[in-house]
Formats: structure tokens, sequence, C-alpha cells
């Protein structure tokens, strides 16, 4: 069943910058990142599907993607409070909620996937809408750690396959990495870049390598904060304190993790580990599984290194 956003109102707005070739896009995965990218595409004039595994599921990204243009239109539309009003309405307006992963692709130009950190997960997903969406759909994964080529093997489009990662969060965040495999074709590499512009986003390429560019250099500073915690060397706040001001990150390296979730953190780890396990950088880290093993995931689910409870 796909729903709209039944009480807001309809419209695409053609004056809105977009890729003559995108119009449709399809994100499955609605959490942390796939309502923000939802969110971006919708800004940008795209109609947009979100699919999810539950009808509670959406109506957390429906009711996340809400405040998120409230911050915006309050911001954009300062001293008018209509023309806001009526951004965040137009927008909700281009966004259709789904929970059948087929049917959500059925008109799709693009599909962005954003779900759990794990291949056999995606490969599952990937294998059901290879089938399901049209011959020209191309198809994005927004993964952090995972090889691009190796999730598209799956599919009969690998020429139709890339990697399109963004930043949380999605709506602030000014990059995106776009990845192109040995088999992404140019012509897709072009849809994803100039997607990429309509959008809003600076986009930079890398090649199909494990982290891309800034995973690779932030994840495992992150860890290394984690295992500085962990030795006792420092409190969790000095250490976020000491990066804040000593380095001028805008927020500290365990706050970080907290943002990101702990739990996509240690998939991005073990994954790796798995990978190199000669590379003292991914080791697996105690405190960060004992968090997981305790539901304690960072901001999203209220406690990590920091309690985010009200
Ligand atoms: N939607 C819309 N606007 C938002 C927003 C959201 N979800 N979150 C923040 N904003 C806006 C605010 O409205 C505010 O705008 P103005 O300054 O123009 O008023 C601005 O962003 C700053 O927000 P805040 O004042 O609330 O808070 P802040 O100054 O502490 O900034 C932050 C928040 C932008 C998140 C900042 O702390 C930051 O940049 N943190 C680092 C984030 C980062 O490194 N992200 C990458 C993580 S790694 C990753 O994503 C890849 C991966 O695969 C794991
Ligand atoms: P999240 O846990 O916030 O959201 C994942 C969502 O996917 C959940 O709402 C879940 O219900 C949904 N889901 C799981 N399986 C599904 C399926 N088969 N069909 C439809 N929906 C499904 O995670 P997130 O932080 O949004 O991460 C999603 C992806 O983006 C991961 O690959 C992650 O590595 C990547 N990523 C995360 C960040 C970050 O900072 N959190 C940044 C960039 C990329």
């Amino acid at each position: 069943m796909i729903m709209r956003f039944s009480i807001l109102k309809r419209g695409f707005s053609s004056s809105n910058a977009m890729s003559a070739a995108i119009n449709q896009v399809t994100v499955i995965g609605g959490g942390l990142m796939g309502s923000g990218i939802a969110q971006v595409a919708a800004q940008a004039g795209n109609t947009v599907t979100i699919c999810e595994v539950n009808d509670a599921a959406l109506q957390k990204a429906q009711s996340r993607i809400q405040s998120s243009l409230e911050r915006v239109a309050k911001k954009v539309y300062k001293d008018k409070a209509e023309d806001g009003k009526k951004f965040v309405s137009d927008t909700m307006g281009r966004v259709n909620l789904s929970t059948k992963v087929g049917e959500s692709v059925q008109k799709a130009d693009l599909v962005v996937e954003a779900i759990i950190e794990k291949m056999e997960v995606k490969h599952k997903l990937f294998k059901e809408i290879d089938g399901a969406a049209p011959a020209h759909t191309i198809f994005a994964s927004n993964t952090s750690s995972l090889s691009i080529k190796e999730i598209a093997s799956v599919t009969k489009r690998k020429d139709k396959f890339g990697g399109l990662h963004f930043f949380n969060p999605v709506p602030v965040m000014k990059l995106l990495e776009v990845i192109k495999t040995e088999d992404t074709s140019e012509d897709t590499y072009n849809k994803f870049l100039a997607w990429g512009k309509a959008i809003g986003k600076t986009t930079v390429t890398c090649k199909d390598t494990p982290g891309f560019v800034v995973n690779r250099l932030l994840v495992p500073y992150m860890a290394e904060a984690c295992r500085l915690l962990e030795r006792g060397d420092a409190s969790a706040r000095d250490i976020d304190t000491a990066m804040k001001l000593g380095a001028g990150y805008p927020m500290g390296p365990l706050e970080l993790a907290d943002y990101v979730g702990l739990d996509t953190t240690k998939y991005i780890l073990d994954g790796w580990n798995k990978q190199f396990p000669e590379n003292p950088l991914f080791a697996p880290i105690k405190i960060v599984d004992k968090l997981v093993a305790e539901g304690k995931l960072g901001v999203k689910s209220g406690e990590g290194f920091y309690s985010y409870k009200k």
C-alpha cells in the first residue's frame, strides 16, 4: 500500500532544480539517513516514496522529516511564516509512504537504499527490487563501509548501480560521495553527479574502497576515541571537549559515534575486522559491543556514551 501524506498539499514545483532524468525517487529505509535523503530529494522537487518495514517506522520517518523541514523553514522564511508553512506542506506533499518493497519501486527513476549495514540484508533487498523496478531504474546504496560491487552482485543491472554516500544530518551536511565501480556505466555515473547537484550537494568521487574517503578517516578516529575511553586515559567528556576545543571539530568523537549510531559504528568495524583481521584499527571494541548489546545505540535510542533522555 502506498500512502500519501493525506492532509498535506500535493504539488510539484517545476521551478525547483532537478535532473532531467530523475524525477521519481524511492528511498528504502526511512531511518536517520533515509528520512534525510527523502527530505532533500523532495525539497528539490522529486516525487519521493519511502519504503519501510512497517507503519510505525514510516510514521517515525514522516515526523522526522516534518520537524527537520520546520527547522529549514524557520531559517529560510524568517519573516514569512505563511511561505514557510507552504514550503513544508508542498515538500511533504511530494513524499509517499509504503511498506511494499516491490510496489514502491515500480515508478522509480532512482532507488537509494539506506537500510541496516549488513551485506546479507542488502542482498535480499536488491534481489527483490531488481525484479520489480523498471529496466531504466538506477540503483544506489548509501552504505558506510560495504563494497558497492559486492552489494550490486545480486542484480542484473551492475551498470546501473553505484554508491551515493550521504552524511548525517543529511539536510545540513553538504557532501555527497559518488562511488563508481568498474561496472558502473558513464551514463549512470553522470546521472548520479547531476542528481547530487540538483539536490544541492557538492559531490566528490571515490573508488569502491572500504569507507570511501570520509569514513576511512573518520571511523578509525572514532574507534581510537572509544579505545582511549576504554583504557581510562580520559573521561568521555574530556575526550570530546579536547577534540572540539583543541582541533575545532563541531562534535567530539564519542558524541559523533552516538550521533551516527553505535550499532552502525559496530557493523562497520565488524565488517572491516572480518575483511582485514590484521589491522588493529578495526578490532572490536568491548565498550561499543556492550552498549549495543544493551540497546544503547546513541541518540536514536536515547542513550549511548551519553544520555539523551528528556
Ligand atoms: N534538519 C535541518 N536542519 C538541521 C538539522 C536537521 N536535522 N540539524 C541541524 N540543523 C541545522 C540547524 O537548524 C542549525 O541551523 P542554523 O545554524 O542556520 O540556525 C544548524 O543546522 C546547526 O544546528 P544546531 O545549532 O542545532 O547544532 P550545532 O551547531 O551543534 O550543529 C551539527 C549540529 C550540524 C550536527 C554539527 O554538530 C555537526 O556538524 N556535527 C558533525 C556531524 C558529522 O560529522 N557528520 C558526519 C557523520 S559520519 C557520516 O554521516 C557517514 C557515515 O557513514 C557514518
Ligand atoms: P537506521 O537504523 O537509523 O535506519 C535503518 C532503517 O532501515 C530502519 O528504520 C529500518 O526499519 C529500515 N529497514 C531495515 N531493513 C529494511 C528493509 N528490508 N526494507 C525497508 N526498510 C528497512 O540506520 P541509518 O543510520 O539510517 O543507516 C542506514 C544506512 O546508511 C546504513 O547502510 C549505514 O551504514 C548508512 N549510513 C549511516 C550514516 C549514519 O551516520 N548513521 C551515515 C551515512 C551512511
